[in-house]
């Protein structure tokens, strides 16, 4: 690593930050650059010298380490926190995650783990703050810009009450075909504790939905440029967190500020939603326009589905917010589409055929379906017209002038609350 990585300590006990810098003194691409002995001279320190990283005690006197995270965090967003401390139950977590923090060490540490949470806290810093902090335009290639949105976006959520679907192999292949047909498009992984979309997509979650979600106010274009991540085919994408406890730091109330805000930048906002109904999930579903509901031809996928549509109706949402999809179509399977159309009473809006080679290769190589060489194959084609067909459909809407589908409740008082709070 050639670039010097410039780490200001916070600990208001001299011998502690004496320790830690020791602790860095050999590492060549490390350099402290300062000590300091309290909140307020943290805050003053940060916005002298922008250090990449701090390491931040939270116990101080005056302001303490959360506090002063979160004064760093909008007063020096380019510098990384990490926080160094003796709890680390998931309060303590979340609270520092949410002042910004960016990792947690527990005390005592070793030098390997402080030097690897540096190392990987400055690696994983967004673009725009180390363009920032070099004078740069703030201004990744390719990021549209806020000002050009004319209307709000669709957010279409990909969702099935069933496992294994196929959520995520529509949800990115949708995404891509709308992002090539020139949509401005994000894709955005709804599965916030055990995403697949960063796998599938053969990209690194270096940033994710928790680094805008950790600021519960303002998320403006340029914070969601230096946060989403743009994938080889143009599609965007806003991945979940590297680690399944930062989920924790989403709320339903950050998710809301974050969906407004992409419906202001985006055509299209695709959602890969988890099969459990959690309030996460659940808020996913109520924000969406539409919900592609993905199932199967077999009776215990076919079950839930229409379990769903009876929740659906329960929390009233319009019938034409549900959009049902079957996939892994295949001849050989004994519930033809007609019988699962009749039997749901439901229109079918598209099948998406079984096609296991390219859906294993496209997995394995991590170059999705409908950019991979088995893109002309019956799956990618029918992916592609999916993505024509969601297209055509809202727009027909939109000049028709149409109200969308979406369910305008904004009770936010759980599955069970909602359910129960009619009866
Ligand atoms: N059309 C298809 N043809 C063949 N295999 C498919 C097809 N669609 C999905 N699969 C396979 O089904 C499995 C589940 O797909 P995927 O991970 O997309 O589903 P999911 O609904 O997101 O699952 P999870 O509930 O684990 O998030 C994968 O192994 C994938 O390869
Ligand atoms: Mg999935």
């Amino acid at each position: 690593m050639s670039e010097t990585i410039r780490v200001l300590i916070v600990d208001d006990l001299p011998e502690t930050r004496e320790n830690v810098r020791k602790l860095l003194q050999f590492e060549s691409d490390v350099e402290v650059i300062g000590q300091a002995g309290t909140g307020e001279q943290a805050v003053e320190m940060a916005q002298e010298h922008r250090p990449d990283i701090i390491l931040m005690d939270i116990n101080m006197p005056g302001i303490d380490g959360i506090g002063a995270s979160q004064k760093i965090s909008e007063l020096v967003p380019t510098t990384q926190i990490i926080i160094m401390s003796v709890q680390s139950d998931s309060d303590y977590l979340r609270r520092a995650m949410l002042a910004g923090a960016r990792d947690f060490l527990t005390k005592p540490f070793g030098g390997d783990e402080l030097v690897a949470a540096v190392r990987r806290v400055h690696a994983k810093r967004p673009v725009i703050r180390s363009m920032a902090a070099s004078g740069q335009t703030a201004v990744r290639p390719g990021v549209p810009q806020s000002v050009a949105a004319p209307a709000e976006g669709y957010m279409l959520a990909v969702f099935s009450p069933k496992g294994g679907s196929g959520c995520t192999t529509l949800a990115i292949n949708l995404a891509i075909s709308l992002a090539m047909n020139k949509h401005r498009t994000i894709m955005v992984d709804g599965s916030l504790q055990f995403g697949d979309v960063a796998v599938m997509l053969n990209m690194k979650p270096v940033t994710s939905v928790v680094d805008l979600s950790a600021r519960d106010t303002e998320i403006d274009a340029d914070l969601i440029s230096s946060v989403v991540q743009v994938h080889r085919s143009g599609l965007h994408v806003l991945m979940s967190p590297p680690r399944p406890e930062m989920a924790d730091v989403v709320t339903e109330a950050s998710l809301k500020v974050l969906w407004a805000s992409l419906r202001q930048i985006y055509d299209y906002i695709i959602v890969d939603t988890t099969s459990s109904l959690n309030d996460i999930a659940l808020s996913i579903l109520d924000e969406a326009d539409r919900i592609l509901l993905v199932t199967q031809q077999n009776l215990p996928s076919l079950k839930n589905v229409s379990r769903f549509f009876d929740l659906a109706q329960s929390l009233e949402y319009q019938q034409k917010k549900v959009w049902l999809v079957v996939n892994r179509v295949s001849p050989k399977q004994g519930i033809s589409i007609k019988d699962i159309s009749e039997t749901l009473k439901r229109p079918v809006l598209m099948t998406i055929p079984e096609d296991d080679v390219a859906v294993s290769a496209a997995i394995d190589q991590g170059v999705p379906i409908v950019t991979g060489s088995n893109k002309k194959r019956p799956v990618g084609l029918a992916i592609a017209k999916l993505a024509e067909t969601i297209d055509s459909e809202l727009n027909k809407e939109k000049t028709d002038g149409a109200t969308n589908g979406q369910a305008k409740k904004t009770d936010t008082s759980g599955l069970f609350g909602r359910l129960f709070g009619k009866r």
